[in-house]
């Protein structure tokens, strides 16, 4: 359904076209804005603009809600796996039986990467950050996979989003290895997704390895949790790659480089090195005071976030996963875990957060149970890119299908020097 609303600019009255959603608020469309008045619309940081229509995943910020495909986050966290969700994300409807088995099929078959993808690594020093040979790696594939950088073809669209939803787990792993000094450990495919995972990154080749299952489980439910967000940045550098034409390894390897930042992805890594600089409870009302202090740059990692101002309905699911792998793991009392939940409590009783609404996001809690499983800090944000992909993935397919599809390219308000002649270095004084 749409409506029409009045602007008026100049005293001339125009005509705008409301346009509604199937839930969450109304749209002014713009788009001949500049047309009818001269003028562009402002608004850095995108906070009132949505800059695309999309059936994937909607949130409401205020009431603390997120669905896929409309089902809520916590039963698809609690009843699904990360396959079935990636299935949900991409064609819209969860599978049956039968389309599960060969979507699962489908991806295993992907799961090695091309061999001479090993000199890559190698060229790396051992102490790279993961998410920087992530974000080349990525954007590498599409110098090894020429039969899928058809954007214009249904079919290579399809093999290139099988082949990176299937070989993230495969590089991230990668990644790991090549830091710690071990040998890659290929794939096995008679295991699940996560359980394929955990063994490439945790297996040698001199031991047997045996996947814990509640540990995988609760990587997978971590993988559910991270999946998609909407708009977000990463997914919006995604679509705007895309919306050039550019290839989609490019473009997924566009979206790793700006989850990278501490204000996205980068969170999680930052949340859990600032638990660990708080060290002890006590030294909580120092920190709490610093994220306080207009003149300290300091802000609480882990807290607030763009559009959640309620709790965020991934982090009550991620505490009790917390929870249950520290349990499955005998760490009784881990003094991270002790500084995270007093921290929160604190922090949610405090006047600042309350006012400004700023509640525990998804990474406050992550970076705690991912150390519990083993992986070292810079991994954080590399098993976020692992688990977004395929988010990324159905924002550029649904971007891509949709015939009213443009390059993306934002205007500004331009504050710099007008026009003026060019001096010599001469007549410079
Ligand atoms: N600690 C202290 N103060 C904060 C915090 C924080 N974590 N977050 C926001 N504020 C204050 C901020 O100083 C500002 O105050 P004022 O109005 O007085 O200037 C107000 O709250 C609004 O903040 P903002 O920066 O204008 O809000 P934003 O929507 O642009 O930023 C955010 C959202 C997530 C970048 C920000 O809350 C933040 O930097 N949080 C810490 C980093 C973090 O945890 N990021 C993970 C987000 S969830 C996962 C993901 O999306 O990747």
């Amino acid at each position: 359904m749409s409506s029409n609303t009045t602007l008026t600019v100049d005293n001339k009255a125009v005509e705008l076209a409301v346009k509604e959603g199937a839930i969450g608020p109304s749209v002014i469309d713009i788009s001949k804005l500049y047309a009818q008045t001269g003028m562009f619309t402002y608004d850095p940081g995108f906070t009132s603009t949505a800059s695309c229509e999309s059936k994937i995943t909607y949130i409401d910020g205020d009431k603390g809600v997120l669905l896929y495909r409309g089902y809520p986050i916590d039963q698809l966290a609690e009843h699904g796996d990360f396959l079935e969700t990636c299935y949900l994300l991409l064609y819209g409807e969860l599978p049956t039986a039968a389309q599960k088995a060969d979507f699962d099929y489908r991806v295993t078959r992907h799961t090695m990467v091309h061999d001479q993808m090993n000199r890559f690594f190698t060229g790396f020093r051992r102490d790279a950050h993961p998410m920087a040979i992530m974000v080349a790696c990525v954007g590498a594939l599409s110098a090894f996979y020429h039969d899928s950088t058809d954007i214009s073809d249904p079919q290579q669209r399809m093999i290139a989003s099988m082949r990176m939803i299937a070989k993230m787990p495969t590089l991230a792993a990668m990644a790991y290895k090549y830091s710690i000094g071990q040998p890659f450990v290929y794939p096995q495919n008679d295991l699940d997704y996560t359980s394929n995972f955990l063994r490439m990154c945790f297996a040698v080749p001199c031991e047997d390895y045996k996947v814990n299952p509640v540990l995988a489980r609760a990587l997978d439910r971590i993988f559910i949790l991270h999946a998609d967000h909407e708009q977000n940045a990463s997914t919006s550098t995604v679509r705007l790659a895309g919306s050039s034409g550019a290839n989609p390894f490019a473009c997924i390897a566009a979206g790793i480089a700006c989850l990278w930042g501490p204000a996205h992805g980068g969170a999680n890594e930052a949340a859990l090195k600032m638990l660990e600089e708080i060290g002890t409870p006590d030294r909580i009302p120092e920190f709490i005071a610093r994220a306080k202090d207009k003149n300290d740059p300091f802000r609480l990692m882990g807290f607030g976030h763009r559009v959640y101002k309620n709790y965020d309905p991934r982090a009550r699911i991620m505490q009790k996963t917390t929870h249950e792998v520290l349990s499955e793991l005998g760490i009784k009392d881990d003094p991270l875990l002790d500084v995270a939940m007093e921290l929160e409590q604190i922090a949610l009783k405090d006047e600042y957060f309350i006012e400004k609404k700023l509640y525990p996001n998804i990474d406050f809690y992550s970076g705690i149970t991912l150390k519990a499983m083993g992986f070292p800090t810079s991994m954080f944000t590399v098993l976020f890119a692992l688990a977004r992909t395929v988010g990324w993935i159905a924002q550029w397919s649904e971007m891509i299908e949709d015939p009213s599809q443009r390059i993306g390219r934002p205007r500004q308000l331009y504050t710099g020097p007008a026009e003026r002649d060019y001096v010599t270095v001469a007549q410079r004084g």
